[in-house]
Parts: C-alpha cells; structure tokens; sequence
C-alpha cells in the first residue's frame, strides 16, 4: 500500500497536475487506486469536469459509504472529488476531537480496497493538510522553477515534522518533484542547486524532472488525462519515470501477470 500526500505551501506549482497524472501512473500500472482532492477550490472535479452527486464533505461530515462518493475515472482509478462544502468540513473537523486524525479513522475501512492512495491539498498551511500528512504519513514536493516554490517546499517539510511531532506518527518527506521544467529557462539552474542543498539538508530524494509540456494545458482544456490525450507526451513519460521511482521506494511492483488479467495486485 502506498499513500502520499501532493503538497507544497505554495500554488501554481503543479500540485494538481502531479496528483492526477501520479495517480493515473499507478492506475496503469495496476493499482487500485483512490485520488482524493482536499483542496476547497475543487480544482481536480474542475479539470476532470466531473459532477459527482457526493463530495469529501459528505463523506467525512455524513458518514457516507466511500463507494457512494467516488467517481471512477479510468480502469482502477477513483476519484473523491472537493467542493466548497471542504471549507464548511474543515471548520466542523476543527472543533473534533483528535481532529488531526478525522483522515486516518475516516479512510481506515476502506484501505484494504485499494494499493496506491494520492491526496492533493490547498497551497495553504490548513488543517486539512495536517489530516492529509497524517492519514497518509508520506509527502511528495512539487517544485517548480522559481524560487518561492522552494521556499514553500522548505515550508511543508517543517510542517511535515512538527505536525508529525505533535501527533507522534512518523510523516517523511519522500521525494523533491521538479516541475514545469525547462532547461532553456534562466532560473531553472539556481533552483535546481537550490533544491539539492533542500534535499541533502533534509535527505530527501530528488525525484525525475517533469519537463515543461503544453500537453498539460491541453489536457486541462479539453477536461482530460494526459494519458487519454496524448500517452507519447514528454510530460506522462517524466510522470511514469517519478512513479517507477516512488514505487521503487516503496517496494511495490508494478504490472505485474495478475493486474495484466484486470485484477489489481494485493501489496
Ligand atoms: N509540466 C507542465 N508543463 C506545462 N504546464 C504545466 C506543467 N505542470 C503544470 N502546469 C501548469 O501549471 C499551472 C499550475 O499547475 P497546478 O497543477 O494547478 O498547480 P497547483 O495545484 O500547485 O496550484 C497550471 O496551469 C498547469 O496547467
Ligand atoms: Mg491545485
């Protein structure tokens, strides 16, 4: 089982991005898996254009059955899409006790159904972040080519640790994402070093660059998968490099003669 949190404290960094295209990696791959979407912008409901009839909040404040509120998007990937009613559910969450843990106890049931878990988050240091790390307990950092993208990846491994501390589950930082990269651009060099010295101060992983790709804006206009739209794009290829590599971390095979046979893998 893996489950990872996407998170940076800062927006526009390719959080979003990366949660879906990872997802549908594992998908692919052969894992059941369940993307779920923390953030109240509901931005993954709004790329993929899916209206489902229950969100999050239902789930988490009414105690619907998962089931009932996920979305199947592609073979083996479901989605648990966000709303606004994600805001009115983290004011409720806040007055819980335990509340760091309402993810953990909310999703327990329900793990054993899938192999791989991605939440994306809001670009804010929030509670529902501080549920996401703990219910998941790893962080992926996208990062993309400025410098305040570093500064908000420096952000979320110190939250990663004090949250871990106060709750007493251990949240490790996985992996450094590259994002949005384009070699051509001035800035990629000193983020680039600037991201070195992050993961060797931490000893985080610096995963696979994704490089820049228009595919992505496409994708997102057209209320797409990158790999329904085009599966040769440089971008999915950089995506399924990080996922080998996540995979690899977290020992779990790949498509293997059993998910070829349309079941998903036990890991
Ligand atoms: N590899 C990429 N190539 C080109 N554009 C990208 C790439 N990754 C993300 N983007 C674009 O960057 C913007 C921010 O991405 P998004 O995933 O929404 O970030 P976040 O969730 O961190 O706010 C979006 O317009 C998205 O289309
Ligand atoms: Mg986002």
């Amino acid at each position: 089982m893996i489950k990872l949190m996407i998170g940076n404290q800062k927006g526009g960094v390719g959080k979003t991005t990366s949660a879906i295209t990872l997802a549908r990696c594992f998908a692919d791959r052969g894992l059941k898996t369940l993307l779920i979407d923390s953030d109240p912008q509901g931005s993954i409901a709004v790329t993929l254009r899916l209206k489902p009839q229950n969100y999050i909040a239902d789930f988490i404040l009414n105690q619907l059955r998962l089931p009932d509120c996920v979305t199947t998007v592609a073979e083996r990937l479901d989605v648990l899409c966000g709303n606004r009613e994600t805001t009115t559910m983290e004011q409720r969450i806040f007055t819980m006790y335990g509340r760091e843990l309402v993810f953990q106890k909310a999703f327990e049931l329900y793990e054993d159904t899938y192999d791989a878990i991605v939440v994306d988050v809001a670009p804010s240091i929030s509670l529902l972040q501080a549920c996401s790390m703990v219910f998941c307990q790893n962080v992926v950092i996208p990062i993309s080519m400025d410098t305040l993208s570093v500064s908000g990846a420096g952000a979320t491994i110190f939250s990663a640790q004090t949250i871990g501390d106060s709750v007493r589950v251990p949240i490790r930082s996985v992996g450094l994402l590259p994002t949005i990269v384009n070699k051509r651009f001035g800035l990629t060099d000193i983020v680039m070093k600037m991201m070195g010295q992050l993961s060797e101060t931490y000893k985080i992983p610096i995963l696979p660059a994704i490089r820049t790709d228009q595919v992505i804006g496409k994708a997102t206009r057209a209320h797409k998968m990158v790999a329904d739209l085009d599966p040769a794009s440089k971008a999915l290829e950089d995506y399924h490099a990080a996922a080998s590599q996540l995979l690899e971390f977290f020992k779990v095979e790949g498509m293997n003669a059993q998910a070829q046979n349309g079941q998903s893998i036990a890991v």
